[in-house]
This record gives structure tokens, C-alpha cells and sequence, in this order.
């Protein structure tokens, strides 16, 4: 059939986001550490409301979410006006690319940055840029060199996926002092929970103090609740208002929304969660270490590892390898890391079996 109809030229150049494996045609039983969902998956007690939801699906959602908005305000101390919900925090992303830049602007992200920041700029018409990075980490510096009169938005996720390197709040109270006040700083807070550093700060102070910044988070990671899309922001009410006009009239869900407010309640489920994801951390880094390859450090519930460019031990040689025991991990050639694999902190019987097969793979000790 002929493409007689014509796409905008923007639209055009949208690359496919490309999501993490999630089955094996061959295999039932798969080890998943692929996509940085919460290792417990969500808290026990939200399966009652899955199991009472029946009643409700027939009725149009809360419009402005407001008993989510009220639980993350009471949680997070914020005020409930400037909260922003979202359909996943990559509709809050794409949703503010729209709003703020356009066709002749200019959007900064790193490097490595999330694979959403370059699709949220296409979408919008801008032109997406890449920063260079100085050790897998944002580089304050090179983001400032790189800001032009276009430049209308800068994202930096903190911790960074894939690297899962962090700028502590020095640095980013730096980067705000630098920065001119008509850029919109997006900071991507998608791990926040699980960065036990004391230098660190997801940035709601810094929304509280600056009108150009919009902190986004996720229940898709510490929370478990990828699948029911479910994200949210802080910001000036300037930006919130502006958000909730441009955003579809029943953007969350009445499951996703119950299903969070059950999830910010489970305070020993929460607890649990960060003692695991640090413990297991630690000790995958020590693993890796032991068998000879280098980890990026990371704070967050990922662990990004270097293999040799070339032959048997390469990432695409051990990837290979590992999907034929059924372990899937993350490959990262989409964000220009071909040397590299992220792996997701899972279960611990997960990780000892990815670590097992390495060293296998690697003929080191067990
Ligand atoms: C840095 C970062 N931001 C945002 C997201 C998207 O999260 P959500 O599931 O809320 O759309 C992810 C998901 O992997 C992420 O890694």
C-alpha cells in the first residue's frame, strides 16, 4: 500500500522505544533481571484490591487523581497542588517535551542518558542533544559547555539508567546556580528510593526553591507496579497546571491508582525492599569484581558491567551464553554501551543463578 498519507517530519524521525527481553520463545522458566522492576514486585497487601476491582471498572477514573495525589503528598511532604500524575513517568517526560520545546529548540540529555529522553524530543519536534559523559557519570560541566540560546530543556536522571552513577546535591546545586533560569530542569528521580548515599537528594528541595525544575518518579521500580503505569512529578503549580491541561482527561487509571495508594501505606515493605537492594548490590559488585570484570558503581537497583570489547567474553558473547540458560539481562547497545550488560537486582536466588553461570561462562570458581 502506498503511504499516501503524510506524517509530520517529526513524527518521522521517532525511533521505537526498545523495551528489555522479556521471554524466551524456548523457555517457561526464565530468571528476568532486565528491566529494574522492584525485586519483591509489588507489596502483598494490593492484591485484594485487584481481586475487589471488578465493581469499579465500569466508572470513569478520578480526572485529577486526587486521593493518589493526597497519599505521595502525605508521604513525600509536599504540596498536593503541585503534584503531577502521570501514565508511567515516561508520559510526564514526553507530556513536558511538548509543552516546553518545539520545532528550532534545543534539548539536552547525557550520552548514556534513558532511552525516552531522545524519543520525548522527537516527539516534540526538538532537536535532542547529547552530553558527554566523564566516567559513565553526568558531567555538570560538559552540560553547561553544551547549553545554547535554543537549549528549552535539560533531563538528567539521578541515578542514571543505565550507568547508575549519581550527582550528589553539591553538584547539582552547582548545575542550578549555572543554569539560566528559562531552561526547565528535568530531573529523573525513577531510583530515588533506592539511593542510600547521604550526599544525595532526589530534588524536591530543589523544586520547593526553583520554579525551572520538575522532579518525576515512578511506581514502576521500588514499588512493583510497572504494569499498571503509574507515575508521578513535583513541580511549581505553573508547571502542574499547564501538565494537567495537556494531558489526557483520565490519564490514570482507578486499579493503578488504588493499587499506589495501597503501596506508599506498606512502610515494612518499602523497608524491606532498600535493605535487599543494598545488600545484593554489594554483593553482585564483589562477584563481578571476583571474576575479573569491571562494575560501573551504582546506587541504584541495577548494576552496569563492563566485558572486553572483542571475542568469547564479550557483552554479546556472554549475553548469548546466558540466554540460553534462561537468564535475561539487559543488553544496552541501544544506548551506545555494546561493551556492556546492566543486571536488575532480582531475588537472591535469581542473582546467585546469573552469577553461578557466569562463572561458569568465565571458568572461575563457584
Ligand atoms: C531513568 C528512568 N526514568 C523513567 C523511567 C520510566 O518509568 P515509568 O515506568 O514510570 O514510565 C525509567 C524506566 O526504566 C527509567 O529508567
Amino acid at each position: 500500500m502506498s503511504n499516501f498519507l503524510k506524517i509530520k517530519k517529526n513524527i518521522n524521525s521517532v525511533v521505537k522505544y526498545e523495551a528489555g527481553l522479556s521471554k524466551l520463545a524456548d523457555r517457561k522458566k526464565i530468571v528476568k533481571l532486565s528491566s529494574n522492576e522492584g525485586a519483591f514486585g509489588a507489596s502483598p497487601k494490593i492484591r485484594k484490591i485487584l481481586k475487589n476491582s471488578e465493581n469499579k471498572i465500569f466508572r470513569y477514573p478520578d480526572p485529577e487523581s486526587n486521593a493518589l495525589k493526597k497519599e505521595i503528598s502525605k508521604k513525600y511532604k509536599l504540596n498536593q497542588n503541585n503534584v503531577i500524575c502521570g501514565n508511567g513517568s515516561d508520559e510526564i517526560l514526553a507530556t513536558v517535551a511538548k509543552i516546553f520545546s518545539g520545532p528550532g529548540d534545543e534539548i539536552l540529555y547525557s550520552e548514556y542518558g534513558f532511552l525516552m529522553y531522545p524519543i520525548a524530543s522527537q516527539l516534540a519536534g526538538a532537536k535532542g542533544i547529547k552530553v558527554k559523559d566523564i566516567n559513565y557519570k553526568n558531567s555538570i560541566k560538559n552540560f553547561i559547555k553544551s547549553v545554547t540560546k535554543k537549549t528549552k530543556i535539560i533531563f538528567i536522571a539521578n541515578p542514571n539508567n543505565p550507568t547508575g552513577t549519581y550527582l550528589t546535591k553539591k553538584e547539582l546545586d552547582e548545575f542550578i546556580i549555572k543554569l539560566p533560569k528559562r531552561i526547565l530542569l528535568v530531573i529523573d528521580a525513577a531510583y530515588a528510593e533506592y539511593v542510600t548515599k547521604e550526599d544525595y537528594t532526589s530534588g524536591i528541595d530543589l523544586v520547593k526553591k526553583n520554579n525551572n525544575i520538575i522532579m518525576t518518579r515512578t511506581f514502576s521500580k521500588i514499588y512493583g507496579l510497572a504494569g499498571q503505569r503509574l507515575g508521578w512529578a513535583y513541580s511549581s503549580k505553573y508547571i502542574a497546571d499547564i501538565f494537567n491541561k495537556v494531558r489526557l482527561p483520565f490519564n490514570i487509571n482507578k486499579i493503578a491508582s488504588d493499587a499506589g495508594i495501597i503501596a506508599l501505606k506498606d512502610k515494612s515493605f518499602f523497608k524491606r525492599s532498600i535493605k535487599h537492594n543494598s545488600y545484593y548490590l554489594n554483593w553482585l559488585i564483589k562477584e563481578i569484581v571476583k571474576i575479573g570484570l569491571i562494575p560501573i558503581p551504582s546506587v541504584a537497583n541495577f548494576l552496569l558491567v563492563k566485558f572486553p570489547e572483542k571475542g568469547k567474553f564479550s557483552a554479546t558473547n556472554v549475553n548469548k551464553y546466558l540466554l540460553s540458560k534462561g537468564i535475561i539481562i539487559r543488553k544496552v547497545d541501544s544506548y551506545g554501551l555494546n561493551n556492556c550488560l546492566r543486571i536488575s537486582i532480582g531475588k537472591k536466588h535469581e542473582l546467585v543463578k546469573f552469577v553461578k553461570y557466569l562463572k561458569i561462562y568465565f571458568k572461575k570458581k563457584l
